[in-house]
């Protein structure tokens, strides 16, 4: 018989540093009025020059062992989720795996950009339904401020630093994954980019600066386009309804496109769950953010049914159809 995985744990950490519209309004030709009016942002948090994505999931691991009733020490696989790693490599994960000691844990980082948190609870699923693993500790973690270009208004007024853990484990009451959906398109990988060894994409010279590019036009086009397609799509894999869907947590890239993908679906914008209003765009994340700021605002319950959509640079997606298990 096939196991089960529920997502029965969440933390997450946000470092204390503000950067708000005013300040952006200081650092570049922009305005309160833009920002709010165009992504709904009003603040982010950066980290300290010091303080790197792997500080920052600890940081959220702690928060998580904080109000999970059982141990981690059983974790058997860490898989960290970002685009923002301290080094080319050791792998974030394994800084993760060397804070807190665990001996017998797989540690592995996955590279999604936006995507992440979804491709990472994706495989944490296949690893425990096929049998492999019991106990697994998704992470998503980026400092995106240390990729950012501040002379450029058109992307330094959208990202910020944050860090998100959920603890996912086997079961043997009602699976918590119900279904799945993933897509990418290649072609677009020049319009969403952070440069590395080479110097061209898909036959576009690259800028080097090591900063984040972004056309951000062409990436709203694209996931106002895919999103609200696989939003039925994968209700459909499932064998559900707009109304067997209790909130729907897209990634939080922008608060205006989030509402563009509602009226396309169409679904009520009051059942998303997003986190980008005082973080901005968190990349990986966001969503795992909006879900802990729903619990602790109280909306968000055991058993409900939620429609996770993370989408980003690649160009890639992963949608999940999940049940809430975290008591
Ligand atoms: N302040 C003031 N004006 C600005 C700013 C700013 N910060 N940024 C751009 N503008 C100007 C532009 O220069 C342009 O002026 P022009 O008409 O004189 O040329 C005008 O505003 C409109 O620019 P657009 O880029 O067309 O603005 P748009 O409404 O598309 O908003 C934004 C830009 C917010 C970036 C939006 O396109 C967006 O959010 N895109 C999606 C980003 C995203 O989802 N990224 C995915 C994941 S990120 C990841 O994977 C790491």
């Amino acid at each position: 018989m096939m196991s089960k995985a529920n997502i029965t744990a969440i933390g997450t950490y946000a470092p204390t540093r503000r950067l708000t519209n005013a300040d952006l309004e200081k650092i570049v030709d922009t305005s309160d009025e833009w920002i709010v009016q165009r992504t709904g942002m009003r603040e982010r948090r950066i980290a300290d020059e010091q303080q790197f994505t792997s500080d920052l999931c600890i940081e959220a691991v702690k928060d998580l062992e904080s109000r999970y009733d059982g141990t981690l020490e059983d974790v058997d696989m860490i898989l960290v989720a970002t685009t923002t790693a301290d080094y080319a490599f050791p792998s974030t994960a394994c800084r993760v795996q060397e804070y807190f000691g665990w001996e017998n844990t797989g540690a592995l980082d996955i590279n999604a950009t936006c995507a992440g948190l979804t491709y990472g609870l994706h495989v944490a699923n296949g690893l425990i339904t096929s049998g492999l693993h019991q106990k697994i500790l998704v992470i998503a973690g980026e400092t995106l401020s240390k990729v950012t270009d501040y002379t450029d208004r058109t992307t330094c007024v959208l990202f910020g630093d944050a860090a998100g853990a959920l603890l996912v484990e086997r079961t043997e009451e009602a699976p918590g994954f119900l279904a799945s959906v993933q897509g990418t398109y290649g072609k677009g990988a020049d319009i969403l980019y952070r440069a590395g060894l080479r110097s061209e994409l898909n036959g576009m010279p690259l800028a080097d600066s090591g900063k984040m590019v972004q056309n951000g036009r062409e990436v709203y086009k694209w996931a106002a386009r895919t999103v609200p397609r696989e939003f039925e799509h994968l209700l459909h894999k499932a064998g559900l309804s707009r109304v067997d869907l209790d909130w729907f947590v897209p990634h939080s890239a922008n608060l205006r496109m989030i509402e563009s993908i509602c009226e396309k679906t169409p679904f009520p914008i009051e059942q998303t769950l997003t986190s980008v209003e005082y973080y901005g765009n968190t990349s990986s994340v966001s969503i795992v953010l909006a879900l802990d700021l729903a619990v602790k605002a109280g909306k968000l319950k055991k058993d409900q049914t939620l429609m996770l959509f993370g989408f980003g640079g690649g160009l890639t997606y992963t949608g999940l159809l999940v049940k809430w298990d975290v008591k």
